[in-house]
């Protein structure tokens, strides 16, 4: 099974072959998927050699094999990690039971719109990253936007195939929806709201793969323990593909962090402006970065009570990250969760919900532990340097748009504030005008083999054991 066969058109290892009628569906969703890459993709690079991985197997040799390509001849497929014998049902109603091969009737309209909200996360990042490329601070760093671009184009090809297989004229419905909605498109824009930020510096580009890839990660995680068995082996694979995209986004601040330092203990001076004057970035403005792409992100996890969670969670369809290691009490059916909710009179209350209907919140809490180990690595750097200063994770309350705390007015610390004080001190929280005016004068390309702009450290190594130096990508 973990061989991908790659003399097909699309390669995979689903035996594509054997099943002409789904082969030739795929084979006609193909050439609109390249259509769409040309358009919104990283086009202006089509001619680009870029040293890319691409899977040539779903084991631990086979699915990181290097090379150098031009991204239009990427080799998208369809790769599903092995399947466990005897896999059972890891939580829910029918906790124990075999797993399912095929998608239950009954079940089929909440699987088809979590798997098409998902699928639609992929596209819209490769859009919203579309000309990032121009402002690239490195060969190095150019060459892993270029590495993200294609494995979220293969992730797109992972939920197509899942709907193509199981879900009849309505996934290929789906399908051809998937290329037809764009990231900030007035008229059909992508479902979720941060797939609709533009990304147009590195700066957000770093953020959003620290903190929204991180989203997409326990999203697939949890999908990965789904009763569905071709859905989790699916996750399952993409998983491994989307660590390196959380790496890009740690380091990638890491990084900026370390320089920023340099930059403070030449000058002797932490005052932002100085910083400024010797192009780096002020950690007060990397805080104010962090604070816009957490709480975006935040909410991609959704209310924190919800009868749609609880129902996905009990229909097997939707488990939590790591369930079985985890966890002790698979079924939930009894326990309770604990809330923070406002309690309408400009305060916060407890409310306790059955465990089930919290399981966004359940999610939600295990990405926010996941998000602080970066930032006590980065606070390490800038004590070391000598430095009081402190980055933080605002308060999960803090600028929602969906949940108990939509739209209600908070500090960073989560205390909800009346909403005059909250629009005058909005500014020192998130990115100003000229902050992002400052960040966009910053982004100069730089692609002189092993160079790197003046506000960001190189990286601690190169890529699959080459120097940081090696040209990872050679422009025509
Ligand atoms: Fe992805
Ligand atoms: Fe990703």
């Amino acid at each position: 099974m973990s061989t991908i066969d790659y003399s097909e058109r699309i390669p995979n290892n689903v035996d594509l072959a054997n099943d002409r009628t789904l082969q030739r569906a795929l084979e006609q969703w193909q050439p609109r998927f390249l259509d769409w890459w040309k358009e919104l993709g990283p086009n202006d690079f089509a001619s680009a050699d870029v040293y890319l991985r691409t899977a040539v197997g779903v084991d631990a040799q086979g699915w990181a094999h290097y090379g150098t390509v031009k991204m239009p001849d990427y080799r998208w497929g369809i790769f599903l990690a092995d399947p466990i014998a005897d896999r059972s049902i890891g939580f829910g109603d029918s906790f124990g039971q075999p797993v399912w091969q095929q998608v239950p009737g009954e079940f089929r309209s909440q699987f088809r719109r979590l798997i098409v909200t998902q699928g639609d996360t992929e596209p819209a990042s490769v859009e919203q990253q579309h000309r990032l490329g121009h402002s690239c601070p490195s060969l190095y760093d150019l060459r892993n936007l270029f590495q993200i671009n294609v494995e979220e184009g293969r992730h797109l090809w992972a939920m197509v195939y899942i709907l193509h297989a199981y879900f009849g004229r309505d996934g290929r419905e789906e399908a051809e929806e998937l290329l037809a909605r764009h990231s900030g498109d007035v008229d059909k824009p992508r479902i979720l709201g941060t797939f609709n930020e533009p990304i147009e510096d590195w700066l957000s580009f770093f953020c959003f793969c620290y903190f929204t890839d991180r989203d997409g990660k326990f999203q697939l995680k949890s999908l990965a323990e789904s009763s569905f068995d071709p859905l989790a082996r699916t996750c399952r694979f993409m998983l491994t593909e989307e660590a390196h995209h959380m790496f890009v986004g740690e380091t990638g601040l890491g990084r900026i962090v370390r320089r920023t330092l340099e930059v403070m203990k030449e000058i002797g001076s932490d005052d932002p402006e100085a910083i400024r004057r010797q192009g780096a970035v002020d950690l007060p403005l990397l805080q104010r970065y962090l604070n816009f792409w957490f709480s975006s992100s935040l909410d991609l996890f959704g209310s924190e009570v919800s009868s749609n969670a609880a129902s996905t969670f009990a229909n097997g369809i939707k488990g939590r990250p790591d369930e079985t290691t985890q966890y002790q009490d698979h079924v939930c059916a009894d326990s309770t969760f604990e809330i923070e909710v406002p309690d309408g009179k400009g305060g916060v209350t407890k409310d306790t919900s059955p465990m089930r209907n919290a399981m966004n919140e359940v999610l939600r809490d295990a990405y926010i532990r996941d998000c602080e180990i970066g930032l006590k690595r980065w606070n390490m750097q800038i004590k070391r340097g000598g430095y009081e200063f402190e980055l933080k994770l605002p308060s999960s309350r803090f600028r929602r748009a969906i949940g108990a705390w939509a739209n209600i007015p908070t500090d960073l610390e989560g205390r909800p504030i009346g909403g005059d004080e909250h629009d005058r001190r909005l500014p020192g929280w998130l990115p100003s005008a000229s902050d992002r005016n400052y960040v966009k004068n910053l982004m100069q390309r730089v692609v002189e083999p092993g160079k790197m702009a003046a506000w960001i450290a190189p990286p601690e190594r190169g890529v699959n054991n080459l120097p940081v130096d090696y040209e990872y990508v050679r422009l025509t």
